[in-house]
């Protein structure tokens, strides 16, 4: 079979990763993929939004089956656009992506099918969240309605601090439309905890669980990332636990969809707050989170192609998903300045000659020759893949620059998770370039 996985991220090299060792692949695509997955798949130079682009590319090369990594993408559409062509597609469709694209639907959907959930109120008058402000005690949580790269949400601790988000996300448009509405919620204590799911429409089903870390800083100091490590399987997770969110969250979610005429094939992420009276549902995310399918990924005995064709044709209760026993750790170094202003262009070394049970996977990552600012270029691997599994020619060996916020994630397997932890900070030991940056607590429970 011919896959196409769109999206160029971390994420995207750990399914490609997984995918190539399918013994009934033939070839992968992605776009626009990264220096990374350049060493197991075809990178094509189509910017993951370019959905008619994406189309036309899928159609030209007969691709058999395609994976969406990204929210964006299917925020769009792109899975209603590649059906209409009559390629098969692992994602859920536009209706049902809003589950992620807007918080108000998602908050709507919950209260309607009573999940737990923090109190809210939506608006799109500014005045009116004006006088909303302190409605549910202090601090105050203010959303952004619509995707917002993970930035759209401010959690206020006063008056002041309150009026200038809301003044910020409605009149000055700091993320355009995304901020036509507001949600305005009940601050949530507890650890927070996700839980990545397969549904094919009728059935759900649980992966094994992660932890990730949001924060820059360890202890979880410092402003929100994409995500700066994660581990699996999570230490918060216990079978009481699990079969508490199966009860109470889980099942009503996959019976609320049924009762909405919500056809959900792909991953659904959720975002849980655990506190005293129980989980509570955050978010939705209609995808694969970013680092934490790293980890998951890597403890998966059973054919990712499989799995994802199962959730395709609705046969996902039938399909046998395999975990390894292993612990998995993936701790992301991100450029210097982070989430923040960054450099790019600076050179990345120490890639190759890394142990077999470490894996690294590239986020923000290319080569120097497809970057105009680099002047320097020299030899240098990208990591430790097999080439031959790939069953991909082997990319052009230059070197690797920073290309993004989080530039690597650097990745453990062992059988104990002090091992995976050792063995992740010694690889991370020789990887260097200019102002890298990373945390040093992955792995261990903050509070
Ligand atoms: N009601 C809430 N109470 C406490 N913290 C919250 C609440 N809602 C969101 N947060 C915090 O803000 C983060 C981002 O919110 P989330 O809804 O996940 O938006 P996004 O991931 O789209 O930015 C969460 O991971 C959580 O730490
Ligand atoms: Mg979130």
């Amino acid at each position: 079979m011919k896959l196409l996985i769109v999206g160029g991220g971390g994420r995207e090299h750990a399914i490609a990763w997984k995918l190539a060792q399918s013994p009934r692949v033939e070839r992968i695509y992605c776009s626009p993929g990264n220096a990374g997955i350049s060493s197991i798949a075809d990178c094509v130079p189509i910017q993951a939004d370019d959905i008619a682009g994406l189309c036309a590319f899928a159609k030209e090369s007969a691709i058999d089956f395609a994976v969406i990594g990204p929210e964006g993408p299917l925020a769009a559409g792109i899975v209603d656009e590649f059906e209409k062509l009559g390629i098969r597609v692992f994602g859920p469709n536009k209706k049902c992506a809003q589950l992620e694209a807007s918080k108000a639907f998602t908050k709507q959907f919950l209260d309607r099918h009573c999940i737990p959930t923090a109190r809210y109120q939506e608006f799109t008058d500014i005045k009116e969240a004006i006088l909303a402000i302190g409605i549910y005690g202090w601090p105050m949580v203010i959303k952004a309605d619509g995707l917002a790269a993970g930035k759209g949400v401010i959690i206020a601790e006063d008056q002041a601090a309150a009026l200038s988000a809301i003044k910020e996300l409605m009149s000055d448009k700091v993320f355009g439309s995304a901020g036509d509405k507001l949600v305005i919620e009940e601050f949530l204590t507890g650890i927070e905890a996700s839980v990545l799911c397969f549904v094919d429409g009728k059935t759900i089903v649980p992966m094994a669980s992660a932890q990730d870390y949001k924060k820059i800083y360890d202890g979880d100091k410092g402003p929100n990332t994409g995500g700066m490590g994660a581990y699996s399987p999570s230490l918060i997770f216990n079978e009481e636990l699990e079969n508490t969110i199966r009860n109470l969250i889980l099942n009503p979610t996959l019976a609320g969809f049924m009762a909405d005429g919500l056809d959900f094939k792909g991953v659904l992420f959720v975002g849980l707050m655990i506190g005293k009276d129980g989980p509570k549902v955050i978010e939705f995310n209609v995808r694969f989170g970013d680092p934490e399918t790293q980890s998951v990924l890597m403890r998966l005995d059973t054919d990712l192609l499989d799995i994802m064709e199962s959730v395709v044709d609705g046969r996902l209760a039938d399909q046998q998903i395999k975990w390894s026993e292993d612990r998995t750790i993936c701790v992301v170094l991100a450029a210097g300045g982070y989430p923040g202003e960054y450099s790019k262009g600076d050179i990345i070394t120490g890639l190759d000659a890394m142990p077999e049970e470490i894996l690294i996977f590239h986020a923000g990552t290319q080569f120097a020759e497809d970057d105009p600012e680099t002047k320097i270029a020299g030899p240098e691997a990208v990591g430790n893949f097999s080439l031959a599994a790939a069953k991909c020619s082997p990319p052009s060996r230059s070197s690797v620059v920073t290309a993004g916020g989080r530039v690597l994630g650097v990745c453990a397997r062992a059988k104990t998770s002090e091992e995976a932890s050792a063995k992740v900070y010694q690889a991370i030991d020789k990887i260097t370039f200019n102002g890298v940056q990373y945390r040093k607590d992955i792995g261990i429970i903050v509070e």
